[in-house]
Formats: structure tokens, sequence, C-alpha cells
């Protein structure tokens, strides 16, 4: 199922960025593991409301590129990197166009990864992904609160394995995968407000009712366990390959 990203646009940035996260962790991990120098040629593909377009443009030309108008238009919002409305299955730029293309937690929402990796080919020498490995997510109380929310994100986010065969498929060699570990602290009341606000799209793809049962759950149990200092401990797996 397809998550509408329409609703989310306006409020994207307010629950999934954070200015020095996004410096120091996803920026910094996309350039050491992707090995982007100053200059080169980027493709932010899903590039959503353009966090990594915009801080890539101060060193390299960029192009943002994302299927939902509403996300592109927060983008277009922020700089004057180029924003293309399309799609990554049938990529609207010319064979070789790209130095490297990235892709940040975009992969679960490919109807096809392995296609999009094919098309990533076409226009790119390089590619960096940044996503989740759902075999190696440590359990938190969110787990707890939404018994589904495991097996859900399972069946959405492709194995890294998977992810090593389709690059080789398309082409890509010297593929490096490198997990790096995610930490953020939030207070129980900002995370408590950033699942009433759905910053997980699994949220949206859980069964009926189990959405609300559990944010009742976490509104009960997270003071009591935390105190008022949450932190979030994750995993993101970047990969990258060469042609
Ligand atoms: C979780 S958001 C990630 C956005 C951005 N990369 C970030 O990390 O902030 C996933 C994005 O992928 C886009 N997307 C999903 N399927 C796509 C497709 N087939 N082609 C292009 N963009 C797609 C969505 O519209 C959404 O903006």
């Amino acid at each position: 199922m397809a998550i509408d990203y329409s609703r989310r646009a306006p409020d994207y940035d307010a629950v999934r960025a954070d200015d020095l996260t996004d410096r120091a962790f996803w920026l910094q991990g996309l350039i050491e593991v992707g090995e982007i120098q100053p200059r080169e040629r980027v493709l932010d593909l899903g590039a959503g409301t353009g966090r990594f377009s915009a801080l890539l443009q101060t060193t390299n030309p960029v192009v943002a590129l994302d299927r939902s108008a509403e996300m592109l238009a927060v983008a277009r919002g922020k700089a004057s990197f180029p924003c293309i409305r399309g799609d990554g299955h049938a990529l609207p730029i010319r064979r070789g166009a790209v130095d490297v293309t990235l892709l940040v937690m975009v992969l679960q929402h490919l109807a096809n990864p392995g296609a999009v990796l094919s098309e990533v080919a076409r226009v790119s020498r390089r590619v960096v992904i940044a996503t989740v490995d759902l075999e190696r997510r440590p359990k938190t109380i969110l787990e707890e609160a939404f018994p589904s929310l495991l097996e859900v994100d399972r069946a959405r986010f492709p194995r890294i394995d998977a992810i090593v065969a389709d690059l080789t498929s398309a082409g890509f060699g010297r593929i490096r995968v490198e997990e790096r570990p995610y930490r953020r602290t939030f207070t129980v009341e900002q995370q408590l407000d950033r699942v009433r606000r759905k910053y997980l799209s699994t949220f949206d793809l859980l069964p009926p009712g189990e959405f609300e049962e559990g944010m009742r759950f976490l509104e009960r149990e997270m003071a009591k366990r935390f105190g008022d200092r949450f932190e979030l401990a994750s995993n993101i797996t970047f990969v990258a390959g060469t042609r």
C-alpha cells in the first residue's frame, strides 16, 4: 500500500528533521560511505522535503526528485536546486547525467526496488542508500505498543542481502555496507507528540484500532518507565556501490 505523502508534507520536517542530526549523522554517513566529493553531480531520489539536497547544495550541484508534489513544494521553499516530480521506476534523466544518487529511507516505499536501482545505474555512476536492517533493528517500547509494527516493517523494508543482490544485477560493484548507530534524545512529551503525529509512515499501515490502542499504552507507560528523557537507539545501514 502506498503511503500518502500529500498529508504528511506540511508536518514532515517538524517530526523527522533535526539540523544537527541531519548534518552530523545522515549527511556525514552519506558522504563517507558514498565517497561523495565536492562538485560531483548528485541526484537525491525520493528527496521528499529536500532535507539532504538543501544541505548538499552548498558543495554540489543537486537535483531533488520525488513523486509527491506536496513534498517537493516544501523542498522548493528551501532553496534553489531543481526539484523534479518523477517516479524512480522511470527516471526523467538522461544516461550518465549524474555522479552519485542518494536514496534516503526510500526503498521501503518502492513497488520494485530492483527496477529503480537499474534506473539509477542507467543515470548514475555511483549510489548510496540509507535504510534500516529489520533483521537487526533493536526493539523499543514502540514494538510493545504496536504489536504489528515489526511484521509490517519486515514486509516493507528490503533485506540488506536483497539490496546488495539488486545492486549487483544493476551493474554496481565495489559494494560497501556499513551499519551506524543512530541515537537521538527527546523529552517523553516530544516523543509522544512525534508518535501522535505519526512520524513513522508504518503507523498508517497498522491494523484498525492498533494505533489508537498503542497510543493510549504509550501515554500511560512512557513517563513511568523513562521519567522525562527518552533515548532512541537504533541503527541505520548505509549501502553504496560503484559502476
Ligand atoms: C520517508 S520519505 C524520505 C524523504 C527524504 N529522502 C528524507 O530522508 O527526508 C520517502 C520519500 O520517497 C518518495 N517516493 C516514494 N516512492 C517513490 C517513487 N517511486 N519515486 C520517487 N519518489 C518516491 C515519497 O514521496 C517520499 O517523499
